[in-house]
């Protein structure tokens, strides 16, 4: 029996080991106070907490001591003292009192990058020495004064891969979301473009029917007389993000632009475990800024949509796990984008993990 491929067979896939070597959301800025919060990100127990300054500070959540959770400890001044045996630890995570004893060792615990973009934490997990700032993905619509944007949260009971092959097929939309995008069975049918840019999979389908675009936009821009040349699509921008985008450009009668309207969608992937993960999104637009209750009704319908999707992630998962049928994956036309970004996240694998991890 041949063993399994990644490339076909999604049980394999999604056994694939974690990838550290990247830029992740730890979580909205908001999340995190004074008080020392946990958070579980790939696998790993993290303490969040600000200085007086108000600068956050992630550390391993786990006191080098007796692995007792330094969440549970106080933060005095800068610094956070655990709550078992006293042990005083710096924000870059160096001991600096023991107090039953008047010495302290070199050995410290293991100290997190974090970056603040917008709404966003953004949080290093791999070695430290390999973290690159100017990697971290930019998000200008969610800073621009030009774009509106609404956010959610969500946890998803599944391999955070199986959220990436749900983003990046998205002929699932007249069908999974049919409740709530209500896309028609016509959309899945336009054929998609798919091009790889170094580690970045770009997908899109090319459509003229404003039918197919109007739930993206505010109902009070009325282009009933006018002609839509639309591109909808997705980048897969890292393990940590894959960015949605709509495109429709207003042409007057006689084809000129006369407006550009966009849409960006983003959705960050944390694994929390290996079958679960942290799920943020934002819905950004640049039309009808002001338009507030357009804004509320679109938060809900998203909210409503991203909902299916952790639904169907987390049935997926389960018969991933305990069915036992044997059965071999078959790859469909809406694949060729999936496929593409299973190819990336391969060599992503080798490159952290080893040839024989992929
Ligand atoms: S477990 Fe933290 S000081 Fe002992
Ligand atoms: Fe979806």
């Amino acid at each position: 029996m041949p063993s399994p491929n990644p490339l076909r067979d999604v049980q394999t896939y999604i056994k694939l080991p974690l990838l550290y070597d990247h830029w992740y959301v730890a979580g909205l800025t908001e999340e995190f106070g004074d008080t020392p919060t946990a958070k579980t990100l790939l696998e790993r127990s993290i303490v969040f907490y600000r200085t007086e300054d108000g600068e956050l500070v992630a550390l391993q959540n786990r006191c080098a001591h007796r692995s007792f959770p330094l969440a549970e400890g106080q933060r005095e001044g800068d610094n956070l003292r655990c709550g078992y045996h006293g042990i005083l630890y710096s924000p870059s995570g160096k001991i600096i009192d023991i107090p039953c004893q008047s010495t302290c060792p070199e050995v410290g615990i293991h100290k997190y990058p974090t970056v603040e973009q917008g709404p966003f934490v953004w949080i290093w997990m791999g070695v430290p020495n390999r973290a690159a700032v100017g990697a971290i993905p930019q998000t200008d619509c969610l800073t621009d004064p030009a774009w509106t944007a609404v956010y959610g949260a969500k946890t998803l009971e599944g391999n955070y891969l199986l959220m990436h092959e749900n983003l990046a097929d998205l002929s699932h939309l007249p069908f999974l979301h049919a409740k709530t995008f209500g896309a028609s069975g016509d959309w899945a049918s336009i054929p998609v473009h798919v091009e790889k840019e170094n580690e970045q999979v770009h997908y899109w389908r090319e459509t003229d029917q404003w039918g197919m675009a109007a739930p993206l936009y505010p109902p009070t821009i009325d282009n009933s007389k006018r002609r839509i040349d639309g591109k909808l699509g997705a980048t897969f921008v890292s393990p940590a993000m894959c960015r949605g985008w709509t495109r429709i450009e207003i042409l007057d009668a006689q084809g000129s632009e006369q407006r550009l309207l966009e849409n960006e969608i983003n959705h960050y992937l944390t694994p929390e475990t290996h079958d679960s993960a942290h799920y943020y999104w934002s819905f950004a637009r640049n039309c009808d800024i002001e338009n507030a209750s357009f804004s509320e009704m679109f938060r809900q319908v998203v909210t409503a949509a991203f909902d299916e999707d952790r639904v169907a992630t987390r049935q997926m998962q389960l018969l991933l796990d305990e069915d036992r049928h044997e059965i071999t994956d078959i790859n469909i036309a809406g694949d060729r984008s999936s496929v593409m970004v299973r190819k990336v996240i391969l060599d992503m694998t080798t490159r952290e993990h080893g040839p024989q991890a992929a």
